[in-house]
């Protein structure tokens, strides 16, 4: 289950010596950068949902006694794992005693060799659907991190916020307008117990990201005027075969394949250059229109498509060109760039205004991985009662990655309100409302979607399912 996928491994940021004064100053700058465009994305979400239920007392950990962050990762894979190695760093950077002390997969040999990996004991290391409920539920844990296939995120991240626990996950959040709508409930109901959530779009938390877009914001390029986003592979993604003695079990084990376990490749991966593109303009887009196709996964099993051109419109009128594929080909780019009334940027950080020198971030060797400073970014608002919480940031760009989507798969203009609010789930009953009680067994199979044949907005949707 552990196969590494380096396409997805995409930080080109290296791991150095993390000092603790470094760790104080960083993390400050993280959290407010993070804040404002979490408030500015709050003010455009009208569909809000009201949260009545009960919150409980925060997993707040005081400073002073700097008591310990007993953190379980849930799904351990290449990310879980990585994510766990990643952890332990950050606390370590942080001065705080950070452990890792209960693990959960669906799968038992994946389970057990992160216990091997993290010395967590055998009473304290889960397989199953309900594993990541017996994870949670075991005294003492104050962080989850939640690294499976993006389809379970969803469900996962309300058991975790309704057991008041702090939350680092892996982006996307969801696959469709069901799974996003519970994301967004779960996030109202995080702010309300105080709990405080991080996201796996690593870029948000990289200081060449940082200071560029921090310059864009204060006018260095003026007006926006286009964005343009990249994540144009230059190769295919993995295909693991098809291994199992259930179609439920082939599906989970080669999950890319799935839209309703992965969401198809613009919404795992792009979602991070759409993510940094939602940042700059401090909103989500509220149209999109495009096109894709399925073209070098013929005689592979799976539903995904392999390339996607989207034209987003934001609610100012602003235009996002965004561009993701996976298919062999000589040139390749993941990166976003934007243009300006007074200059244009590349974000991640350089800076050229119209008749100007160019301003460029220079990397420094107290700079360290985002995948570390992610951690050390959500441990130190933790530990200072802090406002760090981007639930509702990642499920804006995951929503976002979703109407580009099924824009493409339809081949008709999709609006933001029309996928929040559908109906169709491409997911099982249970994955929405109970995933600990699902089981291995049949699992539905849909075409790979053609545009005129697959709309899931349609009453009724059409989304076709493969012949058996
Ligand atoms: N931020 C980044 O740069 C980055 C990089 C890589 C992966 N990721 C994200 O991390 C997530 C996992 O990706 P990966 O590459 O580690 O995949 P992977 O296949 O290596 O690992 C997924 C793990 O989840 C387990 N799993 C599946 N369903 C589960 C369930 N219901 N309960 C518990 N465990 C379950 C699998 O058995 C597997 O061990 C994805 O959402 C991916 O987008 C992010």
């Amino acid at each position: 289950m552990n196969i590494k996928d380096p396409m997805q491994d995409d930080s080109n940021n290296s791991s150095s010596a993390i000092s603790r004064r470094h760790f104080l100053k960083s993390s400050t700058i993280a959290a407010s950068a993070a804040g404002t465009g979490f408030l500015a994305g709050c003010a455009r979400n009208k569909k809000a949902v009201a949260v009545a239920a009960a919150v409980t007392a925060p997993a707040v950990v005081n400073a002073q006694a700097k008591q310990p962050i007993n953190a379980v990762i849930i799904g351990l894979g290449g990310r879980g794992s990585g994510a766990g190695r990643d952890f332990t760093e950050a606390a370590k950077a942080a001065g705080v005693e950070g452990k890792i002390v209960g693990v959960a997969d669906i799968f038992p040999e994946a389970a057990r060799k992160a216990a091997e990996t993290f010395g967590v004991p055998a009473d304290k290391t889960f397989s199953g659907f309900d594993a990541y409920q017996k994870v949670l539920a075991l005294p003492g844990v104050n962080y989850a991190i939640l690294a499976t296939p993006p389809g379970f995120r969803a469900s996962h991240f309300k058991a975790a916020i309704e057991a008041g626990k702090n939350v680092f996950m892996e982006k996307p959040v969801a696959v469709d307008g069901p799974g996003c709508r519970i994301m967004y409930e779960a996030a109202e109901l995080s702010k309300q117990k105080g709990l405080k959530v991080a996201a796996g779009t690593q870029r948000r938390h990289q200081a060449g990201y940082q200071e560029t877009i921090k310059r864009i914001k204060d006018g260095a390029i003026g007006d926006i005027v286009t964005l343009r986003a990249y994540w144009v592979n230059g190769g295919p993604i993995w295909h693991r075969g098809d291994h199992g003695e259930t179609e439920m079990e082939r599906q989970i084990r080669n999950w890319y394949h799935y839209i309703w376990l992965c969401g198809d490749h613009i919404c795992e991966q792009h979602v991070h250059n759409i993510d940094v593109c939602n940042w700059i303009v401090g909103d989500h887009p509220v149209k999109a229109w495009g096109m894709g196709a399925r073209q070098q996964l013929n005689g592979k099993s799976g539903e995904i498509w392999d390339n996607f051109a989207i034209e987003y419109e934001y609610a100012n009128g602003v235009r996002l060109y965004s561009y993701c594929g996976q298919i062999k080909r000589e040139w390749s780019s993941v990166s976003e760039g934007v243009q300006g009334t007074k200059g244009s940027a590349d974000p991640s950080s350089r800076i050229q205004p119209k008749g100007g020198e160019m301003w460029r971030y220079r990397k420094q060797d107290k700079d360290i991985s985002p995948y570390v400073q992610e951690h050390i970014d959500l441990i130190n608002a933790i530990t200072n009662n802090t406002e760090l919480n981007e639930a509702k940031q990642v499920t804006d760009s995951t929503l976002t990655a979703i109407m580009g989507r099924e824009a493409a798969y339809s081949g008709a203009g999709v609006d933001w309100d029309t996928v929040l609010n559908s109906t169709f789930a491409y997911g099982p009953e249970l994955l929405y409302k109970d995933p600990a009680s699902m089981q291995w067994g049949p699992s539905r199979v849909l075409q790979p979607p053609m545009p005129s044949e697959h709309n899931i907005f349609k009453n009724p949707p059409m989304a076709p399912a493969a012949k058996a």
